[in-house]
This record gives C-alpha cells, sequence and structure tokens, in this order.
C-alpha cells in the first residue's frame, strides 16, 4: 500500500490511464498556483491559521450560492421580497442555500479582517510584499461593498433602514458625496433606481473586480517567493516540503472545516428576513449594518464629516504601512520581538478600556458645542474632536517609543493593535448597547 504523496507522484508521473491523467492535470493546475515545494514552517497552522484560504473558501461558496439565488431571486420593488420568501418556502434546499450565502457573507468580513491583522502581525507585508497588501486593502473594501450592496437585496425593513443610515452619510463627503449618492440611488432616495444599482454592482460589478484582484493577489503571493519568513539566523537551510501533499491537504482541510461550520450554522440559524420594507415606518433604533456599527458609533459623537474622515484617514495610514515600517529584520516574527508584544498587550488592554471610558464621557458629561457656542458645530463637533483623536493616536506611538523603547516597528505594533481593538469595541457597544433613540443601554 503506497502512501497518498507516493501515490500522487506516481500517477502524476505515468498519466497513462483515465484517473492519472486526470490526477495529472490536476496537479497541473495545482502547481500553477502553488511552487513545487514550500519552506516546512510557512506550513504551520499558528503561522497563517489558514484565513487566506478560509477567504477564498468562502468567496468560492459566495460565488456558487450567489449563482444559485440569481435563478429566483427577482429585482424590482414589488417582487424582490416575495421572491426571498417563495425561495425560502417553495424551493427545494433553497431556505439552506440563502443561509449559505447570507451566513459565508458575513463570516468573510470576519476572516478577511483577521488575515489582515496576521499579515500586519507576521510583517507578511515587507520584503517587496507592499502590491499585495495595496490589493489586500482594496479587497478588503471589496468584501465590505459586497455586503453592503447585498443588504439591500431582500427589501425588507432590515435593509431598507440599514442601506437608508448608510448612504445618507454619503451626504456629508465633500464635493463628491452628492454625486455619489445620487449615481448609486439613481434618486434623492432608496427605491426601484437604488434597488436595480445595487443589483447590478453586487452581481456583476463587484465580482469582475473580486476575481480579477483575488487572482492576481494569489499569483503574486508565488511571485513574491511564497509567503513570508523569518530570516534564518543561523544559516541553516530551511527545510522544503513538497506542496502535493502537504500544503494541499491543510488547504483542503480549512475548506472542509469553514465549509462544515458554515454549513451546520446555516442549517441552525436561518437568515433573517424581517417584514416587506416600509419606506415610512422607520424601526427604533434604526442600526446600520453590524460591521458599520464602530462607525455609526463615532457619528453619535462627532459632526458626521469627523466621523467618516477618522476612519478614512485610518485606512490610508493601514494602507501606506508597507512605507513606514520597511525593518526587515523581523519579518515573519509575530509582534516583531518581546518588545512588540510588550506594546500589543498595552494596546489591546487600552483598546478595551479606553472606547468605552470616552463614550460615556462624551455621554453625560460632555458637550463641546455647548461649551463653544460662538463656533459653528463642524468646528466644534468637528474638526476639534477629529484633531484630539489623532493627538491621541500620536500621543500612544509616541508613549510606546519612549516609555516603552520600541522601534518604529514595534511601536506601530502597539498602536495597530490599539486601533483594531478599538474598532472591535466600538461594534460591541453599537451592536449590544444602543437601544430605542440610540441612547445608552446596559
Ligand atoms: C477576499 C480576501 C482575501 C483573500 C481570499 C486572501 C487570500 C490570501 C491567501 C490564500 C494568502 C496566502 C497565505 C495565507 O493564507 O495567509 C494571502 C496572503 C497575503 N495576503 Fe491576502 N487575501 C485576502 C485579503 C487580504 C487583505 C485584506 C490583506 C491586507 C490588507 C491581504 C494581504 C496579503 C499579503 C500581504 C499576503 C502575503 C502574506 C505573507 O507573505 O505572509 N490579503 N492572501
Amino acid at each position: 500500500m503506497t502512501n497518498l504523496k507516493e501515490r500522487l507522484l506516481y500517477t502524476a508521473n505515468n498519466p497513462t490511464d483515465d484517473r492519472g491523467r486526470m490526477r495529472a492535470v490536476a496537479n497541473n493546475l495545482i502547481l500553477h498556483l502553488h511552487p513545487t515545494k514550500v519552506p516546512a514552517p510557512a506550513l504551520k497552522w499558528s503561522y497563517t491559521w489558514g484565513l487566506g484560504g478560509m477567504s477564498a473558501t468562502l468567496a468560492l461558496v459566495l460565488l456558487i450560492t450567489g449563482v444559485l439565488l440569481m435563478f429566483r431571486y427577482d429585482a424590482s420593488v414589488e417582487r424582490a421580497y416575495t421572491s426571498i420568501q417563495n425561495l425560502e418556502t417553495q424551493v427545494a434546499f433553497g431556505a439552506l442555500i440563502r443561509g449559505l450565502h447570507h451566513w459565508s457573507a458575513n463570516l468573510l468580513i470576519v476572516t478577511t479582517f483577521l488575515h489582515l491583522i496576521r499579515v500586519f502581525l507576521t510583517g507578511g507585508f515587507k520584503q517587496g510584499r507592499t502590491t499585495n497588501w495595496l490589493i489586500g486593502v482594496i479587497l478588503l473594501l471589496l468584501v465590505v461593498a459586497f455586503n453592503f450592496t447585498g443588504y439591500l437585496l431582500p427589501w425588507d425593513q432590515l435593509a431598507f433602514w440599514a442601506i437608508t443610515v448608510g448612504t445618507s452619510l454619503l451626504s456629508y463627503v465633500p464635493v463628491v458625496g452628492a454625486a455619489i449618492s445620487n449615481f448609486l440611488l439613481a434618486g434623492p432616495e432608496v427605491g426601484q433606481g437604488a434597488l436595480r444599482n445595487f443589483y447590478a454592482i453586487h452581481v456583476a460589478v463587484l465580482p469582475a473586480i473580486m476575481i480579477i484582484l483575488l487572482s492576481y493577489h494569489f499569483w503574486k503571493v508565488r511571485k513574491d517567493g511564497g509567503i513570508s519568513q523569518p530570516i534564518s539566523k543561523e544559516r541553516t537551510r530551511v527545510e522544503r516540503l513538497t506542496t502535493i501533499p502537504h500544503l494541499v491537504q491543510k488547504e483542503f482541510a480549512a475548506a472542509v472545516v469553514v465549509i462544515t461550520a458554515v454549513t451546520i450554522f446555516a442549517m441552525l440559524v436561518p437568515a433573517p428576513l424581517e417584514a416587506l420594507a416600509n419606506p415610512s415606518h422607520p424601526p427604533n433604533p434604526a442600526k446600520a449594518a453590524w460591521y458599520f456599527m464602530g462607525l455609526q458609533e463615532l457619528l453619535l459623537h462627532m459632526h458626521p464629516l469627523a466621523a467618516m474622515l477618522l476612519p478614512g484617514i485610518v485606512l490610508a495610514a493601514i494602507a501606506a504601512i508597507p512605507y513606514w515600517d520597511k525593518r526587515e529584520e523581523d519579518i515573519g516574527v509575530y509582534f516583531r520581538s518581546k518588545v512588540g508584544t510588550g506594546t500589543a498587550v498595552i494596546g489591546a488592554i487600552l483598546g478595551i478600556a479606553l472606547p468605552p471610558v470616552l463614550v460615556i464621557v462624551d455621554e453625560y458629561w460632555l458637550d463641546l458645542p455647548a461649551l463653544m457656542p460662538n463656533i459653528s458645530t463642524l468646528i466644534s463637533n468637528g474638526l476639534i474632536p477629529l484633531a484630539l483623536s489623532l493627538g491621541g493616536l500620536a500621543a500612544i506611538y509616541f508613549l510606546f517609543r519612549v516609555i516603552a523603547r520600541a522601534n518604529r516597528s514595534e511601536a506601530t505594533v502597539g498602536l495597530f493593535v490599539f486601533l483594531m481593538v478599538s474598532l472591535v469595541t466600538l461594534t460591541v457597544i453599537g451592536i449590544f448597547f444602543r437601544g430605542a433613540n440610540m441612547a445608552l443601554v446596559w
């Protein structure tokens, strides 16, 4: 009895029968995506956690279930909601396919976000991987755009009001905001034009961009010499293992785990469908989709322009990280070093503790517009809190540099962890601690 590796290699080299030929084709395909051998340390679960592979699997599940949904979905204001109801009640496995699509989309936001964090923490953007980092940032935005445009399609109360809240923010974007909103909604408010446009963007524009960028992302991982690796200090040669079966087995396992988990979840928890959209009856509270709750929380404390500028600046800074942190000695090492681990722990503690304190202080005690009645609220409630927030972030960075004696790379780790944990904390506050009229509730 030969083992799997020998069998695969044998059949790939001897494609004389049909099975052998099919296997040779499959192996060929795999070896177009991957190099023939990969460094053993890159195969460790605890390095990538399979997050890129899981995201790719979920994207594939979304593509397949999305195409199936298109056979029954009707993008018209009169029929969208009933087409979803019919799909769930009259089509065999219709509810399961919708559930798989819905939960995979939500999970993809989580896995992509965690993949970004893993790549950052191991310095996976260094040594010529800048392009792939930038492509990755666009991929994250694409994943959010997919979720946002898909949210409207069931045309229920949740969909209608989440998109109404979300797109109303666009009006605060200077110069181009109104034009983008008009283009997206095809009119002043969410209606038939918006549903048609969101559908076209969701099923044609975004998938086309996604397929191109994902193909490039995978190709570039290979072109960059595989995934990042710590620089070997002992100058010993790192052990290299064949892609087939070592890497392929791991990728297959990650795919099976994620597909099984999301299928079981979709069977137990149906995708939500609320009452038919009613434009004259907003729910209270009218919340945005969960992944925008951090942004909505900022809006409760700042002028909308500042609440949009702050995440915009942070996103631009995240995109620019490869130009800022070029130290290559620490590539492939989680948190860079012991000092980096320390700044990350402090960043995480601050990210859990500071946002709730600031939210409570602003909610009950601090009223900047009342303190500065003669100044426009754009300044008192917008530019001043924005400047204070950016100043606070700079202060955290310099505290790491001075007190923890962290180098640029290690201090950036602390600040990055603070920002990511703060985003999660604000999202949790928005989801669980905001009630009627968006008041704080326990
Ligand atoms: C749909 C979204 C995405 C998919 C499917 C995806 C997929 C992958 C896969 C399969 C890998 C190989 C290694 C691994 O599994 O970790 C990888 C590596 C990489 N990804 Fe992504 N990715 C996505 C989004 C992102 C994002 C948001 C970023 C960062 C902004 C990013 C940046 C990178 C970089 C720089 C590498 C090389 C990492 C290294 O060498 O350690 N990707 N990606």
